[in-house]
């Protein structure tokens, strides 16, 4: 260790890295069962991302009709284009249901009916009767259910004295030569200390990784540290080259116009005032999934029917709805509309472009959050010590495509679910490992403070914001809506080129204390191995599945591509892949497995 640096050690049964959605769900979860927890945060946990999530959250409770966890079932393995894994949908669309009622008892505001029900909206790909009915299956706050969940979940984890450390960012795992997660090391942004945290279980609840690319809704911070974690612990992420379009993204600035707005029976327009999603989900039309709907626009923008002076953007119509409906369920977005777009949505259209939204890939974990080995003979093997949860795992119930909704229930279902292994694993109090360092091949936090040191004092001629905007632009133009061969492989010589342009980084301060150009730094560091892997898995999937469309290979293919990719980025950007299968048994014999078939809406 070349710098002195003041280290604090803290001892805990289970540490939480992220505090937004999932990581405050299954850090309170934790506390309430007697487990010694602390959450450990990047950010105020109320300024985490889930905030941002507008829309709602889904659970079959049948409160606009009728419904059932098999049909969420169905539909979100549809959604995934048979990339999900069924034993781990069954659970989430199960839990979905208690999920909910639980989050109404702990007081999340949600929007009721007018027998006091809880409101349920239309999503895209939410369906009854297996794609025979469209069904309101989307619980939502107005269209601010992600910050009236977070708000809640944060007062739930005052209340049963989960222990914060805000501020704190996250520099690594500290691994055992036998390849246990032993905890993790942190720095504190306010005074400049390093702190130890040792713990039985680590739970990563770090989000995704939106901004590897230039145009996306996520927020600043999702630079997805914990997947960049795992990798330099020599553990593969999974499924990295789905990456999810939202097709309502306002044009130009990025920010999130929600689903719900299509829900309400908002449409799409392109140049001719057409309604085109008839022509390409003409069941569904705009709530469609995800991906459909921004391959579609992203059609009808390349044969010149887009709106505006260069004809590259849509327009999204809510001009015929109540205004007492917008005020009631979308005040949020018309705020956004008129703020962002400078548009009164009760008279003219919102211009808008599908933008990056969302990760299905991440870190591989089983239906209990455990991260597994996902190239062990045996698949069951789990890395001993560490989880995964939320948009940081790929778990993986969105397989290639996530459904809008699904995200938030991701948070809570899995939250939980991380709580109660803990609950059942790790015995309270009991003595910590001892841990590596000193020639010993396992680590006492030299190999963090060491790549803290190397950024700390890195004197070369590259700035940091001018490397993360060549990474987004590379990433923006060739991991787009659609892809092929030739951009792909492109694509993979150029992020390897911007990856190795990180030894030639230099920073201006060297100071601990609130450097955001060494924070930014670090966060780079972790969005371009992310990148590299997500670059390299799309080049080597040939067919198109879910939110990975390549132009050369325009249909699924079963036979070769059913499977997982998993991906390891060692620390000279060199990137490995293989594959694992995917899980086709649901977890109980109440539902039968859902047969592959042609995805249409
Ligand atoms: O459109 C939305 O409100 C986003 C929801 C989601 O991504 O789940």
């Amino acid at each position: 260790m070349s710098e002195n640096y003041k280290i604090i050690d803290h001892e805990f049964d289970v540490v939480v890295v992220g505090a937004g959605g999932a990581g405050l769900r299954a850090g309170f979860g934790c506390a309430e069962k007697g487990l010694k927890t602390a959450l450990i945060s990047k950010v105020f946990p109320t300024r985490s991302h889930t905030v941002a999530a507008q829309g709602g959250i889904s659970a079959a409770l049948g409160n606009m009709g009728e419904d059932s966890w098999k049909f969420h079932m169905y539909d979100t393995i549809k959604g995934s284009d048979w990339l999900g894994d069924q034993d781990a949908v069954e659970y989430m669309c199960r839990e979905a249901i208690p999920a909910i009622i639980e989050l109404e008892h702990y007081g999340v505001p949600f929007s009721r009916t007018a027998e006091g029900k809880i409101y349920q909206r239309a999503f895209g790909g939410m369906t009854t009767h297996y794609g025979k009915g469209t069904a309101q299956r989307t619980c939502a706050a107005a269209d601010r259910t992600g910050h009236a969940i977070l708000h809640t979940l944060y007062t739930q984890a005052l209340k049963h004295r989960a222990e914060f450390f805000i501020e704190y960012f996250a520099l690594d795992l500290l691994m055992s030569e036998d390849g246990q997660c032993l905890g993790v090391m942190a720095w504190n942004l306010d005074d400049g200390t390093i702190h130890r945290f040792r713990a039985h279980q680590t739970i990563l609840a770090t989000g995704g990784y939106g901004r590897t690319f230039f145009s996306c809704t996520s927020a600043h911070t999702c630079t997805g540290d914990g997947n960049a974690m795992v990798l330099r612990a020599g553990i593969p992420l999974q499924d990295m080259e789905f990456i999810q379009f939202h097709p309502t993204g306002i044009y130009g600035a990025g920010c999130l116009i929600t689903e719900g707005v299509r829900g309400e029976g908002g449409y799409l327009t392109n140049s001719e005032g057409e309604r085109f999603m008839e022509r390409y989900a003409p069941s569904a039309k705009d709530l469609a999934s995800r991906d459909v709907v921004s391959r579609s626009m992203t059609i009808e923008i390349r044969e010149g029917r887009g709106v505006g002076p260069q004809k590259d953007h849509i327009h999204l119509n809510l001009m015929h709805l109540d205004p007492d409906i917008i005020h009631e369920r979308l005040p949020g977005i018309a705020e956004s509309a008129r703020i962002f777009a400078g548009v009164d949505v009760t008279r003219e259209p919102i211009p808008v472009l599908p933008t990056v939204h969302y990760n299905m890939g991440g870190i591989p974990t089983n239906f209990m959050t455990e991260v597994i080995n996902p190239t062990a003979k045996d698949p069951n093997t789990v890395v001993p010590g560490l989880m995964a949860i939320g948009e940081a795992a790929c778990v993986s119930v969105h397989g290639a495509n996530r459904l809008g909704s699904n995200s938030l229930l991701d948070l809570v279902v899995f939250g939980r679910a991380a709580a109660n292994r803990c609950a059942e694993i790790v015995t309270s109090g009991a003595k910590h490992r001892p841990l590596g360092g000193s020639g010993k091949k396992g680590d006492n936090g030299d190999k963090a403070l060491a790549r803290l040191d190397h950024y700390r004092n890195a004197k070369g001629d590259t700035k940091t914001a001018a490397l993360r905007l060549d990474m987004q632009k590379t990433m923006q133009n060739h991991a787009a809506v659609f892809r092929t061969g030739e951009t792909l492989d492109e694509g993979v010589v150029q992020i390897d080129k911007v990856y190795k342009r990180k030894a030639d980084l230099g920073i201006s301060d060297r100071s601990m204390i609130f450097n955001t150009d060494l924070v930014e730094t670090l966060e780079l560091d972790n969005l371009l191995s992310q990148a590299v892997a997500s670059m390299h898995s799309a080049a080597n999937r040939k067919e198109s599945r879910g939110a990975h469309a390549r132009e050369d290979y325009p249909d699924r293919n079963d036979e070769e591509w059913m499977k997982h990719t998993v991906s390891w980025v060692d620390g000279s950007g060199h990137v490995k892949i293989d594959y694992r299968p995917v899980i086709m048994t649901p977890l109980t014999d109440e539902i039968e497995p859902i047969p592959p078939k042609k995805r249409v809406y």
